[in-house]
């Protein structure tokens, strides 16, 4: 099957809610557990957030489904950040290894060049192996450490920012 990004609207904001429950109970790796994901009136002002450059939100559909998101947003419209990006990926377990990370990947590039980003940001959990692997074969380096970032079934891990600077 061929994968295409496609631009997410306001008008996606329930599928994006449903996605975001989805993954929140396949996964550790994201922020949320499932039923305290996003809710759908946050899904909208995501999607409205993201309408205008540099911000940026895509979705890849199957049959109708959100089954991947990527979603960015520079730290700050002030001149001395407005070289940065934070984004965030995730892909519905079911769909992992098929290529969509690195697909998105190569968007948030793309999209990070065409807005004069200079620097790409993003967090995760070190225990993340899939995902680091993902980043470091894009160039992302470590930037720096997170002590007890995050709980996870009563454990508190460690995250790392990582960051590619372009
Ligand atoms: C991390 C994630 C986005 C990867 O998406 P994916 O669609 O599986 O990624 P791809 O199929 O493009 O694989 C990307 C790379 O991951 C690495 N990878 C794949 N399977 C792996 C595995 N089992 N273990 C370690 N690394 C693996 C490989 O480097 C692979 O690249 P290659 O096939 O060219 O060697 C996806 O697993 C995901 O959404 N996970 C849950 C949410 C999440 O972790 N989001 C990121 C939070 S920071």
């Amino acid at each position: 099957m061929i994968y295409e990004l496609e631009p997410m609207i306001v008008d996606d904001a329930k599928n994006l809610h449903e996605f975001f429950n989805l993954i929140g109970g396949e996964t550790n790796f994201v922020s949320f557990e499932k039923f305290e994901s996003p809710s759908l009136e946050a899904c909208k002002s995501l999607l409205d957030s993201t309408k205008e450059a540099p911000n940026y939100a895509y979705c890849i559909k199957d049959k109708g489904k959100i089954i991947a998101t990527l979603t960015a947003n520079t730290r700050s419209g002030r001149s001395r950040e407005r070289h940065k990006s934070d984004f965030g990926i995730g892909v519905s377990k079911e769909y992992w290894g098929k290529g969509i990370g690195s697909l998105l990947m190569e968007k948030v590039i793309s999209e990070s060049k065409k807005n004069f980003i200079s620097k790409i940001t993003l967090k995760v959990s070190e225990k993340n192996a899939r995902a680091i692997k993902l980043y470091e074969k894009y160039g992302f380096e470590i930037e720096g450490v997170y002590k007890k970032d995050t709980l996870i079934n009563g454990i508190m891990e460690t995250g790392i920012s990582m960051a590619l600077f372009l």
